[in-house]
């Protein structure tokens, strides 16, 4: 396909960055057809901002304390997204909730992972809470965003069994391995014009 014909994709993320380097991994791979136009990043130290550099990809860090309203910061990331032709919003590891305002604009054009089976273990420590609750699975779920945090309706999920032997770190690696598997699945999905959202539900069409 002809590059400017390419959907347009922006990560949002605040830490370590693995699942941006799997989705630009498949990209590279030919496995997701799309621009992976930009990253923007609230965090300084996150990692994420050298694994984009090294890729090519273009970061804006936008601080939430450069700005004095939520508002004013996510108008800020609004700009970046319109000069940046952004087509879809991938949320991987973005530790800051959007506000309504937001998700309604992008509805249906954001999409969350989130390392816990939903609607369990929702927030900033699925895998923790999973692993300390005792739970014998968990797994990961990519979903749309909505108003709510780790809510809005489920686009794939896979199961990770917890086996006795496993440590927190361990589950960790499960977990991640699975994430960096269907996270560019889901994109694809989506870019394909396969996800068909009915209500709270996602038809794989
Ligand atoms: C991932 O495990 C993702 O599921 C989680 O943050 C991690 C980011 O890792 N997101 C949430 O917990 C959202 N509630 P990464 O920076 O290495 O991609």
């Amino acid at each position: 396909m002809d590059e400017k014909n390419l959907k347009n994709i922006a990560v949002f993320a605040s830490g370590r960055g693995t699942n941006f380097s799997a989705i630009a991994q498949a990209i590279k791979k030919g496995k997701i057809k799309a621009n992976l136009a930009l990253v923007v990043c609230d965090n300084p130290k996150a990692g994420v901002i050298k694994r984009a550099k090294r890729q090519g990809v273009k970061v804006v860090l936008v601080l939430r304390e450069d700005f004095k309203s939520k508002e004013e910061f996510e108008a800020k990331i609004i700009q970046h997204l319109e000069e940046n032709k952004i087509d879809l919003v991938v949320l991987a590891g973005f530790m800051r909730l959007l506000s309504p305002n937001f998700v309604k604009r992008f509805y249906g054009r954001i999409i969350n992972i989130h390392p816990a089976l939903l609607p369990s273990f929702k927030g900033t420590q699925g895998i923790q809470d999973a692993f300390n609750y005792g739970v014998k699975v968990t797994g990961v779920t990519v979903h749309f965003v909505d108003e709510e945090m780790d809510h809005g309706p489920i686009i794939l999920q896979e199961v990770v069994k917890i086996k006795e032997n496993d440590t927190l770190e361990s589950l960790e690696e499960k977990i991640h391995k699975i994430e960096h598997k269907i996270y560019p699945e889901a994109i694809r999905l989506f870019l394909e014009g396969r996800l068909k959202i009915e209500g709270r539900k996602v038809k794989i069409i």
